[in-house]
Formats: C-alpha cells, sequence, structure tokens
C-alpha cells in the first residue's frame, strides 16, 4: 500500500458536552507532505488537532497511523509512536536557558548523549539565531525566536509527523513568512507536517494538500495552489 497516508482520519467527531466542535471528518496527510487544515476561528481547528494528539476524547472515528489504530491511545504514547504536536509559541519555558529547552524536547528519546547533541546542532543549523541565544532565558526571546524554539524543541523528539496549531498567530508578516520558509526547509528534509492555519494564504502557498473547515466539517479540498484559485476560498478567506 506505497499510496497509503502516513495518518488517516475516518469520521473523527469531537463534542464539548452538547456542542459538536467536529462532525465526522475525514482526512489523510501523506508521508514527505505538508497538508493545511484552513479555516475561521471556531472552525474546529485546534479541537481536531487535540484530539489527534490525545488530548480531547474522540466521541467517533478512526485515526491510523502508519497502518496502527492509534485512535484511544493517550497524549504520550501517540507522542512515542512519532506524532509530536508543536506547543503554541508562549508555552515555552521562560525560566529556563533556550539550550535547556531544546533539550527537554528530547525528553522522550532513550538514545544517547551523542545523538541528542547531533539534533541540537542540526537546530541550530535550522535556527541559528537560537544558538546565538542558546544560554539567555526563553522568556527573553521576541514572538518569533519563542515560535522557532517551540518548533526546535518538538524536532528534539525525532517526530515522523510534526503538528503545528497556527504558528503565524501574533506575529508579523515577515517573521510569518520566515517561520513559514522554515517549515518548508524541514519538510523537505524529509518530515511530514500537518500545519493547522488561520492565514489561509500563507498556508496554502506551502501546503502540498489542503482542507478547508468550515463550523467543523470539510467543505472543501484539493492541493494547495488548487485552493487558492478556488472561487468560494478566494471570496470567503482571502478577501478576493
Ligand atoms: N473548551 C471548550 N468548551 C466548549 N466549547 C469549546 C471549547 N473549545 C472550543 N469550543 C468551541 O468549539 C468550536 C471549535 O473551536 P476550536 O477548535 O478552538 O476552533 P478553531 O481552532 O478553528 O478556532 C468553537 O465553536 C468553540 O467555541
Ligand atoms: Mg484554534
Amino acid at each position: 500500500m506505497a499510496d497509503a497516508p502516513l495518518l488517516s482520519v475516518q469520521g473523527l467527531a469531537v463534542h464539548y458536552g452538547p456542542i459538536q466542535a467536529v462532525k465526522e471528518i475525514s482526512l489523510g496527510l501523506h508521508a514527505g507532505q505538508i497538508t493545511a487544515l484552513v479555516g475561521a476561528n471556531g472552525a474546529g481547528k485546534s479541537t481536531t488537532l487535540m484530539a489527534l494528539s490525545g488530548l480531547l476524547r474522540k466521541a467517533a472515528g478512526t485515526v491510523l497511523f502508519e497502518g496502527r489504530d492509534i485512535t484511544r491511545l493517550p497524549p504520550h504514547k501517540i507522542v512515542a509512536a512519532g506524532v509530536m504536536q508543536v506547543a503554541e509559541g508562549r508555552a515555552t519555558l521562560g525560566t529556563l536557558t533556550v539550550r535547556e529547552n531544546l533539550e527537554l524536547g528530547a525528553y522522550t528519546r532513550r538514545d544517547g548523549a551523542a545523538a541528542r547533541a547531533q539534533d541540537l546542532a542540526r537546530i541550530y543549523a535550522l535556527f541559528p539565531r537560537l544558538q546565538e541565544r542558546e544560554r539567555g532565558l526563553a522568556g527573553n526571546l521576541s514572538g518569533g525566536e519563542q515560535q522557532m524554539l517551540a518548533i526546535g524543541r518538538a524536532l528534539m523528539a525525532r517526530p515522523r509527523l510534526l503538528l503545528l496549531d497556527e504558528p503565524s498567530m501574533g506575529l508579523a508578516p515577515l517573521v510569518v513568512q520566515e517561520i513559514f520558509r522554515t517549515l518548508v526547509h524541514i519538510n523537505r528534509q524529509g518530515l511530514t507536517i500537518f500545519l493547522v492555519e488561520q492565514n489561509v494564504r500563507q498556508a496554502l502557498k506551502i501546503a502540498h494538500r489542503g482542507y478547508v473547515l468550515e463550523t467543523g466539517r470539510i467543505v472543501l479540498e484539493g492541493s494547495g495552489p488548487a485552493l487558492l484559485a478556488e472561487p468560494r476560498v478566494q471570496a470567503a478567506y482571502l478577501g478576493g
């Protein structure tokens, strides 16, 4: 099954009490690709991600990762399986140094110090700014640098699938472009990425495939370029 998605979701539903935030959605994330899930505030994007990470209970549906059923696994086992969600930018530990934050990212790994040092070097190559500030407190970083640190910390766990919830949130346009360029770069190194974004234009620009979520339902799907050109997407999200 060379064409089977790395992760596939069938009929996922998530409720908050009586509120049906996600209504039986299905999607597939293909290995080596960036897949975007875009939609307005309140559409159910974060709820979808938290359910995939095991942080919210699934009312219905199945999640397969590398062919294995991970629907009912607790969050730490989903991480151990290779699915890592990037903490929201401000969730870096401000009273620890940049380097300590990165080293914490490797806590689930059982391999030796040499492998971790190698990964640290790789992350510093990706984000030279983090190396310059490795002894500084994470709390003193700019918003964009904190987002880079959050991504770097997630990469230290050597995930096979990286989940991101609105990495562009609260960042200036140039910083958003820098973050997204980095996502493209790590994707080209082979990492599969699931990008949840309200910044529809930027997300679809870098996505191989995209899904549009409206009030808990997927209303459109297609390649990133096809969705960008779609009149409904332009009217609703791109001011076109
Ligand atoms: N903890 C919660 N309790 C009740 N309703 C919630 C909770 N979190 C989110 N919701 C509701 O679920 C829907 C989807 O929210 P969310 O997944 O955060 O959307 P998005 O991330 O796309 O902005 C919204 O209607 C929101 O108000
Ligand atoms: Mg959200």
